[in-house]
């Protein structure tokens, strides 16, 4: 009786003095770990008689609820303490004067990315990404530009020493037509996508960096016509130029991976530089690529060619962006100029959508 007592009231103090998580911790396997003292006197009990037992089992498991019990109490008081210690450290006054953080400003191609991104948003088309580095087969021969066929050497490329796992050469892509692959690879039609991303060749001049930005646009379906590429291209000119009319000029051009295909000019002002409506426009701009996706692209990619057809388009980004704002040379895009981009970026807080407003 009076060991099991001293036994708790030394416990109770202990734990009542323990002033860390840590002490109460060591107080508690001390008491009811594998080795600790009350878990040693409730051993004790297998060993004794019925009699000695309905005596002793009570007062051991009172024992033990009673400490515990303290553990829990002594734990919710030390918790509370360092909580609040916490909070008075973190202290912060509410009245103070906030410091402005650096305003930083969205790229002029970013922006126009995010303004195309909206436009086909709205006419139902989704985003799909590609690798940079890509390999020959999406770049090349699966868009029907076969090996040693003069249509590579269009593209002056980049080549990655080295093969990738399925033995094929691997290329920073030079165009965003290796997406178009990859989606109807990816998934069934019907598709609707655009693909914005950068783009590389082996070209420097005032027009040319050896990196640039293209968008693709891709649409796989049953009846899909070449009017339905003309209206598509028309509505994202308009919205794009925010403009009530535009004249689009379809030239024949070749592609290899587009049969029939075209190249497509806008119509604009040689007075305002922007594109104007059919009386109004005297020059011609090419700002795009398309045509009907050839036959032997939708079968390369494992689709029917006499279930699906479709139209693609590809368009430089930096070109259109150029257009919009009125730069003129390519390079300052990359220079990373702190001064050029403050002077042409746009807010981070100047979202376009088609509500309020493409672009600035
Ligand atoms: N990939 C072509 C280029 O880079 C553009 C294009 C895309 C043309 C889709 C037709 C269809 O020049």
């Amino acid at each position: 009786m009076t060991d099991t007592d001293s036994l708790q009231s030394d416990l109770l103090a202990r734990i009542a003095a323990a002033d860390t998580p840590e002490a109460l911790e060591a107080v508690r396997v001390a008491a009811l770990g594998k080795a600790g003292a009350v878990t040693a006197l409730l051993k004790t009990l297998g060993g004794l008689s019925p009699e000695e037992r309905s005596v002793s089992g009570p007062r051991f498991n009172g024992l033990r609820e009673a400490v515990s019990a303290a553990l829990a109490a002594r734990k919710a008081v030390l918790d509370a303490a360092a909580l609040d210690a916490k909070l008075a450290a973190e202290r912060q006054d509410m009245t103070l004067p906030v410091t402005p953080a650096p305003v930083g400003s969205i790229h002029p191609i970013s922006q126009v990315m995010d303004e195309l991104a909206e436009i086909f948003a709205d006419l139902g088309f989704a985003v799909a990404t590609g690798p940079e580095i890509e390999d020959d087969w999406h770049n090349f021969t699966a868009l029907n530009i076969p090996e040693h066929h003069p249509a590579r050497a269009m593209h002056d490329t980049f080549y990655v020493d080295g093969l990738d796992t399925e033995g094929r050469r691997r290329v920073l892509r030079t165009h965003t037509s290796p997406v178009q692959i990859r989606t109807m690879m990816a998934q069934q039609p019907p598709i609707r996508i655009i693909a914005p991303g950068r783009v590389y060749r082996s070209d420097s001049d005032a027009t040319h960096t050896p990196m640039f930005h293209q968008i693709e646009g891709l649409v796989i379906d049953r009846t899909t016509t070449m009017a339905q590429l003309r209206w598509t291209l028309e509505t994202f000119i308009k919205a794009f130029f925010e403009v009530d009319d535009v004249v689009l000029r379809f030239r024949p051009s070749y592609f290899p991976f587009t049969e029939p295909s075209v190249e497509v000019d806008v119509g604009y002002s040689s007075k305002t530089g922007r594109p104007a409506a059919p009386g109004e426009a005297d020059k011609w701009l090419e700002v795009l690529g398309a045509g009907m996706v050839h036959p032997r692209v939708i079968a390369a990619c494992g689709l029917d060619p006499q279930q699906w057809q479709g139209f693609a388009f590809g368009t430089g980004v930096d070109r259109l962006a150029m257009l919009k704002y009125g730069l003129t040379d390519l390079r300052a895009f990359f220079d990373g100029d702190l001064r050029w981009l403050k002077h042409h970026g746009f807010s981070a807080f100047d979202m376009p959508t088609i509500s309020g407003g493409i672009g600035a």
